[in-house]
């Protein structure tokens, strides 16, 4: 399977998409030997193409320099294509975008350098940008996803996370290079301080709501329609927003408890259960079971449901300024879809 493009709906930007298209599709065909088949393989099995249709729809269709903006478009991509890749490798996940992962067919060492070649490709492109400040936005995204990783990997099965972190997490992950799309478009585009400002606060709003609404899925979608191994971050000890409202949950319960001597008795053994899960620091399948079935049973998945609603609809209010009106209604058009994805 590969993921249905979120641009399908926005003809008016087809020939610059599709201009994009051609430029990944050259990056993946000029290299020869294992680079060039692999960086081939995973670009062409697809994907939403989110991050280049950003920077596309925020350069407001000015065109000043129809190149360029290919090739920060195609670099967007090429990024986020080589970040997948070490992701994969960290979550040592055997499928993306519906086929076998590098670091499944060829081990990690074959993987990492694969993904650093597409990162070294996605470099050539933006050299040739001629937009300092658009690099610069991009290699902070760069930053901030490792950054993030790191801090992920040192809060596995801390069921003591908060909210805070979690979204503070996401937003370095996820929303960061969704934001340094939107402000590179922009900038190459030629926009006002104030509508770069304007359309990177949408991206890092777009970014939340995508992430969490990943994290939703991973507990409601499957295996076969994402692409992607589902139910793979509960075991890896990666506790997403539904697990934190679950907890939120109990222990607001808790405070009731103490005041009338009620007990919820579902709620009572899981926590203990979760206290011996994050004692001995790993999850074995059938609590596994447990906590997802915790989880959907609860009004967790609803509640993180609204939160990525929330950050729509922030991202929307982001754009009242923003023209021409097909940017804007494109933009606003794109917030929907993400919210409603379901892979
Ligand atoms: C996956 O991104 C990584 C996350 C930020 C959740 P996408 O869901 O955009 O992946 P592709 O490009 O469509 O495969
Ligand atoms: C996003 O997180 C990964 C990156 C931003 C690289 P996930 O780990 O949730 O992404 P998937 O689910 O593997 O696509
Ligand atoms: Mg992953
Ligand atoms: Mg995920």
């Amino acid at each position: 399977m590969t993921a249905a493009r979120l641009s399908d709906q926005i003809e008016v930007f087809t020939p610059l998409l599709m201009a994009v298209e051609g430029r990944l599709q050259e990056v993946a065909s000029e290299q020869a030997g294992i680079p060039g088949a692999y960086a081939g393989q995973v670009i062409r099995a697809g994907g939403k193409r989110l991050r280049p249709l950003l920077v596309i729809l925020c350069s407001g269709l000015a065109d000043p320099s129809r190149q360029a903006l290919i090739d920060m478009a195609a670099a967007a991509e090429l990024i986020h294509t080589a970040s997948l890749i070490h992701d994969d490798i960290l979550d040592q996940a055997d499928t993306r975008r519906g086929a076998a992962t590098i670091n499944h067919l060829q081990g990690n060492h074959t993987a990492v350098l694969i993904g650093d070649f597409l990162f070294a490709a996605a470099f050539g492109l933006l050299t040739r940008t001629g937009c300092p400040e658009a690099v610069a936005l991009m290699t902070g995204a760069i930053q901030a996803m490792c950054q993030a990783e790191i801090e992920q990997k040192e809060a596995v099965f801390q069921f003591s996370v908060t909210e805070h972190r979690y979204l503070d997490r996401i937003e370095k992950k996820t929303a960061a290079l969704l934001a340094a799309c939107c402000g590179a478009g922009a900038l190459t585009g030629g926009a006002a301080p104030e509508d770069v400002a304007s359309l990177m606060a949408y991206g890092r709003n777009l970014g939340l709501c995508f992430q969490i609404t990943d994290d939703l899925l991973d507990f409601t979608g499957d295996s076969a329609a994402l692409g992607k191994p589902a139910g793979a971050d509960l075991a890896q000890g990666i506790l997403t927003l539904p697990v934190i409202y679950l907890l939120q949950n109990f222990a607001c319960e808790q405070g009731s408890e103490l005041a009338d001597g009620n007990s919820n008795p579902v709620s009572l053994p899981c926590r203990a259960r979760l206290r011996e899960i994050s004692r001995s620091g790993s999850c074995a399948q059938p609590d596994l079971d447990y906590i997802r079935q915790a989880v959907c049973q609860s009004p967790a998945l609803g509640q993180a449901r609204q939160k990525a609603l929330d950050c729509a609809r922030q991202a929307a209010a982001c754009l009242a300024g923003i023209t021409p009106e097909t940017t804007r209604q494109a933009l606003l058009d794109l917030v929907e879809q993400v919210a409603r994805r379901q892979r």
